[in-house]
Parts: structure tokens; sequence; C-alpha cells
């Protein structure tokens, strides 16, 4: 976030989320990767903008979160961060440390977190796990870098998890969650991401923190809900997991679109005289 960032008042920051979660007001996130789409959630008022490692799967068509690299991070950032700017400059943006880009030690992780931070001027980042990044969170957030944890289901743990089904259902992987957040907020995350896991959890969770959660299938008494872009436009067809609701069809409504083009070019209606110069 560069100087006139901040002097705008309505920038959303760590601490007006904060304040949100303090006064039962609910926080909206949602994913973008590209410019254009930065501009209009950032118009229509969402408070945060994740630039997810979702972006493996929805936008260059991984299976998995984990082939995504830092680099391709950094340039859907760039461009979200600008379209931010270039709009109301309102919403907080949140970028996913990819797979392996913190895991193998703190001080790659804090090098990592700030050639992210340096490169693209987002707010903060978001990293996945609990206690076992617990020196990570602190040596990043120690130098100032606010980091969003993720606890959970966790993407770029699938492969040992080994199926995308609700997590922490059992007590005692429910007891850990529940300690792990804790353990987050105590090394100084500013929010944490719960995804997948019973209501009731998430509710116990966020009563017990000071720090906003946000909730992706963990109920309606998180601090606030993100959702996946393209998962409420509808632009998957495939993807219809029970805790996205999915606003528009825009799947068919672009495929409709895209076929009367092909339509109007075929038959040489288009262009007309008064597109043409
Ligand atoms: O990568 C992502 O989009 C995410 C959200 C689904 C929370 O991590």
């Amino acid at each position: 976030m560069n100087r006139s960032a901040l002097q705008k008042a309505a920038h959303v920051t760590t601490r007006r989320l904060l304040d949100m979660k303090q006064v039962g007001e609910k926080i909206s996130v949602l994913t973008a990767y590209d410019y254009t789409m930065a501009r209009i959630l950032d118009r229509a008022g969402v408070d945060v903008i994740l630039v997810g490692d979702s972006a493996s799967n929805v936008f260059a068509g991984h299976s998995t979160t984990l082939p995504i690299t830092i680099d391709e991070m950094i340039y859907h950032a760039k461009a979200v961060v600008r379209g931010v700017q270039e709009e109301s400059n309102r919403a907080m943006v949140v970028i996913d440390m990819p797979f392996m880009s913190y895991q193998l030690s703190s001080e790659e992780a804090l090098r990592n977190a700030g050639r992210m931070m340096k490169e693209n001027e987002c707010d903060a980042v978001k990293l996945e796990g609990g206690r076992v990044i617990a020196d990570t969170v602190k040596r990043i957030t120690d130098v100032g870098i606010p980091v969003m944890g993720h606890l959970g289901l966790m993407p770029q743990s699938i492969y040992k998890y080994g199926s995308y089904k609700v997590r922490a259902q059992e007590g005692m992987e429910a007891e850990e969650l529940f300690e792990d957040a804790k353990i987050l907020e105590e090394s100084g995350a500013f929010a944490i991401v719960l995804e997948k896991i019973p209501s009731s959890l998430a509710a116990r969770v966020t009563r017990s923190l000071t720090i906003p959660t946000i909730g992706i299938g963990a109920g309606v008494e998180c601090d606030g809900q993100v959702l996946v872009i393209n998962d409420i436009l509808g632009l998957n067809r495939e993807f219809h997991p029970r805790f996205v609701r999915q606003y528009v069809d825009l799947n068919t409504i672009i495929g409709d679109a895209v076929k009367q083009y092909v339509h109007d070019v075929r038959e040489k209606d288009f262009p007309a005289p008064d597109e043409s110069y």
C-alpha cells in the first residue's frame, strides 16, 4: 500500500477489521486474480480481496494449489493492487504465500514474504498452518508484515488429507484446531481463515479470539466470509460444493454471448457500418 493509500481514511486496515469484529460488523472477502475483477470488487464494496493460490485451480487449470509459484502469485497480485488503487482504493489486498515458499525455514519465509510485500504493494500475506508455522508467523509479523492464518481444510496439504472432506469433525482434531487458532493469535496473526469445519467449532473459535475469523464452509458465526469469485459467479460448471452460493450463471451468459458473436461474424452482421471506420 502506498502513502496516498494510507492517507485515504477508507482503506481497510488490520485495525479496521479488529474494530469490525468488536462491533459485530461482518467482513466480506472475495478472491480476485486480475485488474478488471479487482476494480469491480473494490467498487462493489468488498472489504478484503484475497489473491488466493486458488489461482492455481481457477486461473491456471491445475487440479491443486500446489504448482503455483511466487512469481505467478506476484504477477496476479500486482494486477489486483493496480485495480484497487485505480478504483476507490478501499479494499485491503491479501496475498497467499504459495506452497513451499514458507515451510522450509522462518528465514526463507521472511525473505519471501518481504519480497511479496515489496514487489506488489499488498497489505498482508496469508499462510496455511497452525503451531507448525507459529515461529514463522511471529518472525514475519515482528518485522511489520501482517499475517492472515488459515486453518481447517488447508488445500496445500491435500495430499496429506487425501480428500476435500470437512475437517475437525472429531474431538482430537477439533481441539488441535482450537489450540492452533489461539497459537496463531499469540504469534501475531491479525485474522484467521477457517475452511470447511463444523459451524459449532468455528463459532467456538470465533468467540475465543480477539482477532476476526473468516469462514469458508464454516458457518455464519464467523466474523466474516470468503468465497472464490469464480464460484459465486458460476464460471465453473463442475464445482458446486455446499458452502458456495452461486449468484449468477456467468458460464451460460458468457457462452451465449460468444455464440451470438460467432453467429454475427459468420453472417456478416458484425461489424455494422457504425462499428466500422
Ligand atoms: O486460495 C484461496 O482462494 C483461499 C480461499 C478459498 C480462502 O485460500
